[in-house]
């Protein structure tokens, strides 16, 4: 606990009716590895949020970096230990969601999600989700939902922006203090993750509009190949149903590796 700072949230945002734990970091090698750390040593409580200045080892998806430039992006990880087993891909959703309403409040209103974790205007990544167990046992499950938002950044590195497109709420014309962006992200993420046990089908409902899915031809990528067809529901049991040239079909959200309109559609 040397070099960290703990201290309950402002305005004592709470979750499941517990108070989120501010965990301040100076530059740590990835906020996801301290929380899951804690989780390890016994340590972590429920609703911990893990914030840093930089890190070192920021990781994304696919096992790629997450560029974290001390004092420019939001880097944050939230430890969840809930009484049962949640899908993680609710929790992607719930984080999601909650980065698209932060990005609204802001005034970025032409944000939209991206499968899976993706928070992009245009074509461009504002923010990514990491959700992350270790060693998962069922009956003490634990998660920690880690989101990178970049916010302060005036220009990215060209290897970055050789990869994909990428940009922050600064070159978006919202200039915000990183403390006001984590207090608005605190408000909306605990308002949706508290939706991922009293009321999943609003999740369900929200995410297709929010991806700008719903109603469309849309290609869905998995490891079995690609399925197109027309979106006709998204839930968390069920995954994606499609109505496909040869009738109905469903993808589980896990299998689910990319989902796009369909160009060719
Ligand atoms: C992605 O888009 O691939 C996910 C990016 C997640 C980055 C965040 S930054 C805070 C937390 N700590 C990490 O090492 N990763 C996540």
């Amino acid at each position: 606990m040397r070099g960290i700072v703990v201290e309950p949230c402002w305005p004592h945002t709470t979750l499941d009716g517990m108070e989120f734990r501010r965990i301040g970091h100076g530059v740590v090698d990835s906020t996801n590895e301290r929380a899951l750390a804690q989780i390890t040593e016994g340590l972590a409580q429920h609703g911990d949020v893990h914030v840093a200045v930089g890190q070192t080892l920021g990781r994304g998806r696919r096992g790629r970096e997450w560029i974290s430039d001390a004092g420019q992006g939001l880097y944050m990880s939230v430890v969840l230990l809930p009484q049962s087993a949640i899908q993680p891909a609710a929790l992607t959703v719930a984080a999601g969601l909650a980065l698209l309403d932060l990005a609204r409040d802001v005034g970025v209103v032409d944000a939209r999600l991206k499968w899976p974790n993706d928070l992009v205007v245009g074509q461009a990544k504002l923010a990514g989700i990491l959700v992350e167990t270790r060693g998962l046992q069922l009956d003490r499950p634990h998660y920690v939902i880690g989101i990178g938002l970049n916010v302060l950044q005036e220009s990215f590195p060209d290897e970055l922006l050789a990869e994909r497109d990428v940009t922050s709420l600064l070159q978006l014309s919202c200039v915000r203090p990183l403390e006001d962006v984590e207090r608005l992200l605190l408000t909306v993420l605990a308002e949706r993750l508290a939706q991922v046990e009293s009321a999943p089908q609003q999740l369900e409902q929200d995410y297709p509009r929010a991806a700008r899915l719903d109603g469309q031809g849309i290609c869905v990528e998995t490891a079995e190949g690609a399925y197109r067809g027309v979106l006709e529901g998204f839930d968390f049991e069920h995954g994606l149903t499609l109505r496909t040239a040869d009738g109905q079909h469903q993808v589980l959200l896990e299998h689910a590796h990319q989902v796009h309109v369909d160009s060719q559609g």
